[in-house]
């Protein structure tokens, strides 16, 4: 039988580096994702924009470009007992690649998700995202965190996700109505394993004073966006934003001219707060604003810096959505 899955993609609105060791972060799940159509089959057999992938069910096969993510995700799920059926499917995305918004933990999520369901196979959200980041880190040897599975997986409509990436603690934050979040990609290409996000993961844990003091400030204003969304106090947001771009580009060295450049003309468009979301190193930049103003923040912006942009709702997770309509997200 058929089935439709779906997962999102995810802004991060602050906590940027600092899920690998151990901090917190406070992502949404956004509106663009991916989503796939698939079944029970006798091998892992998947299409994406005519890039086809075919492996053993357990994952064993030559994979090259997203499907070592499908082979890694396979054989994560293999080592936790899932029955070795294979899946047959296509998947379709609007949710840009290499935009620093999380399209490679959608993939592993979705595919997770759907090998899986194929066979009968549960495990609870946390531990799915558990097995995804593993996967993410064997398929392309970048020692990344769990922000970008456990945001598509556990994300809320209308709420971020406050994740204590050491403990897993988690509650949401209802993020006011007045807020808009906007996303604007820099059109410069962001590649986990291309970017310097190794070095820095290595240079913080050697104890380099700037890369620490980057993680323990912005863990700080972790709580501190907190405390404003829950008062209500979109300025004080808007300062967080940009002190978490500062310490990002100046102490963690991740943001690069034109990520610096999409932010002041975010500025300059009259957003409340900008700042590079996700690895850096290019990809997107998220910025907020009153609703009223959005649709003329976006639009300024992308006047002067920018390739493409968004205003994005925080949305829910990623969910299997069968065609003889199971309930939604679980
Ligand atoms: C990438 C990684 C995440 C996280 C961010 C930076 O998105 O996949 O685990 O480290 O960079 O916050």
């Amino acid at each position: 039988m058929t089935a439709t899955f779906w997962a999102p993609g995810r802004v991060n609105l602050i906590g940027e580096h600092t899920d690998y060791s151990g901090g917190l972060v406070l992502p949404v799940a956004i509106h663009l994702g991916i989503e796939l159509s698939a079944g029970p089959g006798e091998r892992i057999s998947l299409v994406s924009e005519g890039e086809a992938v075919e492996l053993a069910p357990d994952g064993a096969g030559d994979a090259q470009g997203w499907g070592r993510y499908v082979a890694a995700v396979a054989d994560e799920l293999a080592e936790l007992g899932r029955p070795p059926i294979g899946l047959e499917g296509v998947l379709t995305a609007d949710l840009p690649r290499g935009a620093g918004l999380g399209s490679s933990g959608a993939v592993e999520v979705i595919v997770a998700l759907a090998l899986c369901a194929a066979a009968d196979f549960e495990l609870e959200p946390l531990e799915l995202a558990q097995a995804c980041q593993r996967a993410e880190q064997r398929a392309v040897g970048v020692p990344s965190g769990i922000l970008d599975q456990a945001a598509s997986l556990l994300g809320r409509e209308g709420q971020a996700l406050l994740l204590d990436c050491g403990t897993l603690e988690r509650r949401w934050v209802e993020l006011p109505r007045r807020l808009a979040i906007l996303v604007i990609d820099s059109g410069e290409r962001h590649s986990l394993e291309l970017s310097g996000y190794a070095d820095r993961r290595a240079e913080l844990e050697a104890g380099d004073p700037r890369r620490v003091r980057h993680v323990v400030s912005e863990n700080q204003r972790v709580l501190e966006l907190v405390d404003a969304l829950e008062r209500n106090d979109l300025q004080a947001l808007g300062s967080l934003f940009l002190a978490s771009h500062a310490s990002l580009r100046d102490d963690y060295e991740v943001s690069t001219p034109t990520l610096d450049a999409v932010v002041a003309a975010a500025l300059e468009a009259g957003a409340l707060g900008a700042r590079m979301t996700g690895g850096g190193f290019g990809g997107s930049v998220v910025a907020v604003a009153v609703r009223e103003s959005a649709d003329a923040v976006l639009r300024g912006t992308l006047e002067r810096a920018g390739a493409q942009g968004w205003i994005v709702e925080a949305s829910a997770g990623a969910s299997p959505r069968r065609t003889d309509s199971l309930p939604g997200p679980s």
